[in-house]
C-alpha cells in the first residue's frame, strides 16, 4: 500500500483545487490536448508558458539558495528554451516588476507545490502532443514528468520543512504561485492572440 499522502499536502490541494482547474482549463493549456492542435498554437502556448514557468522556477530556485537549504531541484526552463528554439522562436522572460519577492520558507514550500506540482501533468500533455504533432515534435520540456513515488518523496520533504504552525503561510505561498503563474501566462497569452 503506498504511504498517506502527508497532511500539508492535502490542505495545498484543497486549497488550490479551483486554482488548479482554472489554471489546466486555460485556452493556452487546453489546446495541447486537442486533437487539432497545431505546430503554430503549440508554440504560442511554449512562448507564452515561457515568463509564467520562467518567474516561478527562478524564484523558487533562488529561494532555496537564499534560505540555505540543501534541496535538488529539476531545472526545466532551458528544456522549454529548446523546444522554443527548436520551433525557430526566442523566449521573452517576464517583466521584472511582476517578480516573486523573497518569502519565508513556509512560502517558498507553498512555491515549490506548485512548481514539482506542474510536472504532474506532463505525461499525458508529453504523450498528446506525440500523437497529434508527431514524435519529432520538440517537447522536452513537458517529457521531464514526474513518477508517483518521486511526488511522494517531494510531498514528504515539504512536510518536513513545514512545522504545523506554517502550514497556512504555505498555502497563501501556493495560492500566490498559482496566481501569478496564471497572470503571466495570460499577459504573454493575450500579446499573441492575432487580435492581442
Ligand atoms: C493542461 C495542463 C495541465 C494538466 C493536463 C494537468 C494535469 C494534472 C494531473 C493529471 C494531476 C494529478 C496527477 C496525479 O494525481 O497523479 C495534476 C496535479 C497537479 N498539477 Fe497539474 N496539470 C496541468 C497544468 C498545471 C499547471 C500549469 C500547474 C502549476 C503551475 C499545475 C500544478 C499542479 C499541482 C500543484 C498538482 C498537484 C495536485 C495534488 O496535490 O494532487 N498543473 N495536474
Amino acid at each position: 500500500m503506498p504511504p498517506p499522502t502527508p497532511p500539508l499536502a492535502r490542505q495545498l490541494r484543497d486549497a488550490t483545487r479551483e486554482a488548479h482547474r482554472a489554471l489546466d482549463h486555460h485556452p493556452a493549456l487546453q489546446r495541447l490536448l486537442a486533437a487539432r492542435l497545431t505546430r503554430e498554437d503549440y508554440a504560442a502556448s511554449l512562448l507564452a508558458l515561457y515568463p509564467a514557468h520562467a518567474a516561478l522556477e527562478t524564484a523558487v530556485c533562488e529561494e532555496i539558495e537564499r534560505l540555505g537549504l540543501g534541496l535538488e531541484m529539476p531545472r526545466r526552463l532551458a528544456r522549454l528554451a529548446d523546444d522554443l528554439g527548436s520551433l525557430g522562436l526566442t523566449p521573452q522572460a517576464a517583466a521584472v516588476n511582476a517578480l516573486y519577492p523573497p518569502g519565508s520558507v513556509a512560502t517558498l514550500v507553498g512555491r515549490l507545490y506548485v512548481l514539482e506540482g506542474s510536472r504532474l501533468g506532463g505525461r499525458v500533455i508529453a504523450e498528446r502532443l506525440r500523437r497529434t504533432l508527431g514524435p519529432e515534435v520538440p517537447h522536452a520540456f513537458f517529457s521531464l514528468d514526474m513518477a508517483p513515488g518521486e511526488w511522494l518523496r517531494r510531498l514528504a520533504e515539504l512536510e518536513a520543512l513545514c512545522p504545523h504552525d506554517d502550514r497556512d503561510a504555505a498555502e497563501a505561498g501556493a495560492h500566490e504561485a498559482f496566481a501569478r503563474f496564471r497572470y503571466h501566462l495570460d499577459t504573454r497569452f493575450q500579446l499573441l492572440q492575432p487580435h492581442g
